[in-house]
């Protein structure tokens, strides 16, 4: 989704700008551009596509100057155009806009009948020229003209913004989508998170809602919406810059897929023992509310909303709570019934996903015992904003098909359903072979990830299809959710994913010679099920790919397309360890079509618009 850098310098800031948006690369866009004010005018340079093709043109005639603004930009109003990329320029006034302003048809009329021309199809367009008129006819300067024309914005926004008049000031404002301050050393910057700041400083300034904020080259200071200054909290930034290298993988989205066992083991280290979980691991609140909750409500989106629904087979099973699991989208619309005693969980790779975000809000009017954000970017709104957190640490991803972030979420939900279940009075031999069992996944994600060799020839035979149905049963249907869309978003072929149960009820009709039909197949309870199913896929002559731990009567399965044996490490760490030789297909599959496995057309990373 788009990106925000800007910068007030002593130094020329254009070349820091693209180095910024480069870093913002990985949320997804298609166009960009920079703005910069130099000696009393403001210089721009926007292109369609890859910020390199932007800063081609900028090197062609490059600019100076210490103030500038910079965006990438993912459309939501208008088409992917150089007209309608930012930043937008209104007379003296140039602004970069992340999110979506509701009430901008309202406000492009009344602007339109005083006269003023628009240029683009965006929404953000108003806005400069809201800005600009009142400066140009109010006298205002520029801090107060983003003030009032915040206060008269419906929707959300992370914006930028310059004027020709005031060299060395930018002005940022934030509602409903993420806006930092990187405070450095005689310069400071805005970002729209830690990595695209982190190449110069990590000293981290984070705003709250309705901030907004003046930086200069010595100062930094924010002010609510009416106006008064007020204090945030400087951080420290983690991150590293190493961290985001892409290294010696072809892609992120591979990299990322390798680094699973560091990534979950980081994510269970001090938070489990072969005693069991460790106390306090949610926060140190959090021993009273767990010890109260008597359901859970699951909210996300997406990747992370499959991994809401493995945990409730999990904390089900062996906690015997009521789980119910919901994207975030469809929850913050819906009048929900909240039991006694419920605990509101929202999962997000990002913590800045506008759905999942709006539903935390939303579910603090409707009687929680207590909100949880499972999260992966310790900085980010929801785990500023939830009661207890629990932050995995996979890492920055930058791929925007989420793979370790899923994994490593998966990590923290096993320790949760695990926490509950001792509480619930699960039995200890039980849970000893439980917290076992979890303490042995990064090992066996390791084993997973030696199935790459077998996996490319696999991918090589599916790259003609376009269509493609996943199965799977239990907590592994969510799991053939994940591997459809994994293959979906970066592969473009059409998957669909079914509780293998679900086949006759209507899918089994798509079925035949070339419908290759991926089942996710460990030992388990549910197994000569599944086989029953897998069945019906061969009589009607559907290619078979079976991901399966080696149970007797799978073997026959590879004469009707392929079986490939993964060593589960155990039922209850099955789901993340069948999950990865489903990323490994999906990544291949993606590499042998030629698509921009990174960036998949379409997709943002963070998705900070509703
Ligand atoms: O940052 P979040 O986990 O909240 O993001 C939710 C989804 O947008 C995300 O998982 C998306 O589905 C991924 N691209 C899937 O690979």
């Amino acid at each position: 989704m788009c990106g925000i850098v800007a910068a007030a310098a002593q130094r020329d800031v254009a070349p820091l700008l693209i180095v910024g948006l480069k870093a913002l690369e990985y949320r997804g866009y298609d166009s960009s551009g920079i703005a910069v004010l130099d000696r009393g005018t403001v210089q721009r340079v926007r292109a369609k596509g890859k910020v390199r093709e932007m800063e081609a043109l900028y090197l062609a005639d490059p600019f100076p100057g210490g103030t500038g603004i910079a965006h990438t930009r993912w459309a939501t109003h208008g088409v992917p155009n150089e007209a309608n990329a930012h930043p937008h320029v209104a007379g003296r006034v140039a602004i970069v806009h992340n999110g979506i302003i509701e009430n901008y048809v309202s406000l492009r009329n009344e602007l339109q009948v005083k006269g003023h021309v628009f240029t683009s199809d965006t929404d953000t367009e108003v806005m400069a020229l809201l800005i600009e008129e009142r400066i140009a006819v109010q006298g205002m300067n520029l801090r107060e003209a983003v003030l009032t024309t915040v206060r008269e914005l419906e929707g959300a926004y992370a914006i930028a913004v310059i004027s020709r008049d005031e060299p060395g000031h930018v002005v940022g404002a934030r509602r409903g989508a993420p806006l930092l301050v990187g405070l450095g050393i005689g310069e400071n910057f805005l970002g729209s998170d830690a990595q695209a700041l982190i190449q110069v400083t990590n000293k981290m300034l984070y705003l709250d809602e309705d901030d907004v904020v003046e930086i200069t080259r010595d100062s930094v200071q924010v002010y609510g919406l009416d106006g008064a200054p007020v204090e945030r909290v400087v951080h420290e930034s983690e991150l590293s810059s190493d961290a985001v290298e892409r290294g010696e993988y072809r892609h992120y989205m591979q990299k990322e897929i390798f680094e699973q066992p560091r990534a979950v083991a980081d994510t269970l280290e001090a938070r489990i023992g072969p005693k069991g979980v460790l106390p306090n691991i949610f926060g140190i609140d959090s021993d009273a509310l767990l010890q109260r909750a008597r359901a859970l409500h699951i909210i996300a989106c997406g990747t992370s909303y499959h991994a809401g629904l493995v945990a409730k087979y999990w904390i089900e099973e062996y906690a015997r709570l009521p789980v119910s699991v919901e994207v975030a989208s469809e929850y913050r619309y819906r009048d929900a019934v909240v039991p006694l005693d419920t605990l509101f969980v929202a999962i997000s790779q990002s913590g800045e996903t506008a759905d999942t975000l709006a539903a935390l809000r939303e579910s603090r009017r409707r009687g929680y015992l207590g909100t949880l954000a499972i999260c992966n970017v310790p900085e980010s709104s929801l785990v500023r904003e939830a009661d207890l957190k629990l932050m995995t640490r996979a890492g920055p991803e930058i791929g925007v098909a989420s793979t370790k972030a899923f994994t490593t979420q998966l990590a923290g939900l096993a320790l949760l359903a695990l926490e509950l279940a001792r509480r619930n009075g699960l039995d200890p031999e039980r849970y000893a072979m439980l917290c076992a069992e979890l303490l042995h996944l990064p090992r066996a994600i390791e084993n997973a990830l030696k199935l790459e060799p077998a996996i490319i020839t696999l991918a090589a035979e599916f790259i003609h299809h376009e269509h493609a149905l996943f199965l799977g049963r239990g907590a592994h249907y969510p799991v053939a959710l994940e591997g459809s869309l994994k293959l979906k978003e970066i592969s473009y072929i059409h998957a669909e994913a079914y509780p293998a149960g679900e086949l006759k009820h209507g899918p089994l009709a798509l079925v035949d010679e070339n419908m290759p039909v991926v089942a996710v197949a460990p030992n388990g309870p549910l197994l000569d099920k599944l086989k029953s199913n897998l069945q019906e896929v061969r009589a009607r002559g559907g290619r078979l790919i079976v991901f399966a731990d080696g149970a007797a009567g799978m073997d026959d399965m590879a004469a009707y397309g392929a079986m490939l044996r993964v060593d589960s490490g155990g039922s209850f760490i099955a789901p993340a360890v069948f999950t990865v030789p489903l990323q490994l297909l999906a990544y291949h599959v993606a590499v042998l079509r030629g698509t921009d496995v990174d960036q998949p057309r379409n997709l943002a990373k963070s998705v900070t618009v509703e």
